[in-house]
């Protein structure tokens, strides 16, 4: 949520560097833009409600360039989407101007303080207005940008990262951060301030990633750390490892579309990095022992959106392998529910982007409980990754797309090797289990180019329904969470009403609703429960529903049953999801497509959720 990118180069060119980054942080979800530069010695702001192109529009005047500037997608929080509420936001005398993601959650009181005794004039009705004014008023007070800023931060509460620069020291960006991301680039004869590494990568690689309350003063020549009494810090720069790339669409007409068919070998990557050549999973970096895992009495994985869902699979996998307790819960309810964790207790968070304002919380109410916290992470360096005692990593590369697809599948993979790793250190389960898991596990990326090649009936089956205003998912088991997903892709892309509901529940009050036509993806792969969803599938039936069944190959049962029948290839029940979950993906993805929805950044959605 809100994209930040600051640049102070040698040359002019500024304008196209800083829009090129907000453009690759689009995914973050914003609905205006804007960018302020030092031209002349003045700041110059230009912004616009609305897409990136719209902003474009008003600055296509070669003459409006500069070395430095700062950029900026807003997420409305506190006032409406528009013009004057997009950021950068400056100060009365225009000395001063600011980019901020986050939420000042004691803006009023400053701002009766600014309007009071400093007679300050607010343009826009957004809480990150009065970051201009604090630091402007106390710039006026000690002639020091960076003091000014370290004094205003001082006096904000809530969340933020900010980026400032002033006509007054017209060779610097100075950004601080409270809980919200904000990562430094090196560059050659330039530097970065951003949210994240994409919007600069195509001109650095180099990183430092910068902490909660620091100070960083960013000049063309140097970047350098500050804590909160301006004591200057070293930090190791990080390197990143995947390319330009990796963040682009590499000829897929959409993320998503590219994300999905990056599975296979997110997959394979995140696997390679746990497996040794025969077969055992390694912990490297991860400090938890044998002691530590027989200790614990209960789990808590906590998280949002598809995290959650990877979550709920987390449970059953380690309930069935490890003999353990797990409650999933989604983060914005688990810190409000006085959970009972003690010493005894393993937190699992799991976020893509690890900078989730609720997951975040909740992983800090945890550890301050005493919890030993091991979090599943796609975005190294975040948050939640440095928050936590431990991290495993989900090796998905970047993903851009709103709607999370190759994060899911490999936040999968990680709880299935947590799972299965628990289980042997507990010997919960015997070595011809656990050879018997990791085959099937290895053996998924093959199995997903097999369910690629039905992608063409897919689209067809999608283009059929994608009319329809309703879709119901149902599954048994570990389906029943998978169908959580399917329901969730669809209705975040496509804006149709979807609804997903174990299948034995359907009978307590849903089924009120079937009537002729009803549409009903059956998730039904696991072989233990086939029968009971046979059942559940012929209630729906003979109330006039339309059933598309997922079920594994060469069950009749199913697809005698059905209407339609997806088949995914054979495979063990605990691993099934890795399968089901991706037609469900390639269905959302066209049923979206055919109904022209802008399907990498849908409407309200946010990919970085970093506001509670
Ligand atoms: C947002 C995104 C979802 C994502 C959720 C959790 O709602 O739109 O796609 O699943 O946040 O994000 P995280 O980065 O913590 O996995």
């Amino acid at each position: 949520m809100c994209g930040i990118v600051g640049y102070v180069g040698e040359e002019t060119g500024a304008k196209d560097i800083i829009l090129g980054g907000l453009k690759s942080l689009e995914y973050r979800g914003y609905d205006s833009a804007g960018i302020a530069m030092i031209c002349d010695k003045k700041i110059v702001t230009k912004k616009k409600v609305g897409v990136i192109s719209n902003l474009e529009k008003i600055i296509g005047d070669p003459e409006f360039d500069s070395n430095i500037g700062i950029g900026h997608t807003r997420w409305a929080t506190h006032g409406v989407p528009s013009d004057l509420n997009a950021h950068p936001h400056c100060n009365m005398d225009n000395t001063v101007a600011v980019v901020h993601n986050g939420i000042i959650e004691n803006y009023m009181e400053i701002k009766e303080e600014l309007l009071r005794d400093h007679d300050i004039t607010f343009k826009s009705e957004t809480d990150s207005e009065v970051i201009a004014h604090l630091i402007g008023v106390y710039y006026d007070e000690c002639g020091d940008l960076h003091d000014a800023v370290t004094k205003a931060t001082k006096r904000m509460r809530g969340t933020y990262a900010i980026v400032v620069m002033s006509s007054k020291e017209p060779d610097k960006i100075i950004g601080v951060r409270k809980d919200a991301p904000l990562v430094a680039g090196i560059g050659k004869g330039c530097n970065f301030l951003a949210s994240d590494i994409p919007a600069f990568l195509k001109y650095s690689g180099q990183v430092y990633f910068i902490e909660n309350n620091e100070i960083v003063v960013v000049t063309k020549d140097e970047i350098k750390i500050y804590d909160e009494d301006k004591k200057e810090i070293h930090r190791d720069v990080f390197h990143v490892t995947w390319d330009v790339d990796a963040a682009e669409k590499a000829g897929y007409e959409h993320f998503m579309l590219k994300e999905i068919h990056e599975q296979p070998i997110g997959i394979e990557e995140t696997l390679t990095r746990r497996l040794t050549d025969s077969g055992e999973i390694n912990l490297d970096g991860i400090s938890m022992t044998k002691e530590d895992i027989e200790k614990f009495d209960k789990i808590y994985i906590v998280a949002c959106g598809t995290a959650y869902h990877a979550g709920l699979v987390g449970k059953y996998a380690i309930e069935k392998m490890a003999k353990i307790t797990v409650e999933t819960d989604v983060a914005s309810e688990f810190r409000y529910r006085d959970p009972l964790i003690d010493e005894k207790t393993l937190f699992i968070a799991i976020s893509q982007s690890g900078e989730t304002q609720d997951t975040l919380q909740a992983l800090r109410l945890a550890k301050s409980k005493g919890a030993r916290v091991l979090s599943v992470v796609n975005v190294i360096g975040s948050s939640v990754a440095r928050e936590s005692d431990d991290v495993f990593y989900t090796w998905a590369g970047p993903e851009i797309a709103v709607a999370s697809t190759k994060a899911y599948t490999t936040q999968l993979v990680c709880m299935y090797l947590i799972a299965l790793y628990m289980a042997r250190t507990k010997g919960t389960i015997d070595n011809a289990y656990y050879d018997r898991m990791i085959t099937e596990l290895k053996n998924i990326p093959e199995k997903l180019e097999m369910i690629f090649s039905q992608e063409k009936d897919i689209e067809k089956i999608a283009e059929e329904f994608h009319r329809n205003n309703e879709i119901f998912f149902i599954g048994r088991g570990v389906d029943s969470t998978v169908s959580l997903e399917g329901s969730l892709k669809l209705k975040e892309i496509s804006y149709i009403n979807s609804f997903a509901i174990a299948a034995g529940e359907l009978k307590h009050g849903t089924i009120a609703l079937v009537e002729n036509g009803t549409l009903f993806f059956a998730l039904a792969t696991q072989d233990s429960l086939t029968e009971k969803m046979g059942s559940n599938i012929e209630e729906i039936k003979a109330r006039g529903a339309y059933v598309i069944s997922i079920a594994k190959e060469g069950n009749e049962l199913i697809s005698n049953l059905s209407d339609r029948c997806i088949f995914i290839p054979k495979c063990a029940d605990e691993v099934s999801p890795l399968l089901t979950v991706v037609p469900l993906q390639i269905f959302a993805y066209y049923v979206a497509k055919f109904r022209g929805c802008n399907i990498d950044k849908p409407k309200n959605l946010a990919k970085s959720v970093t506001v509670e």
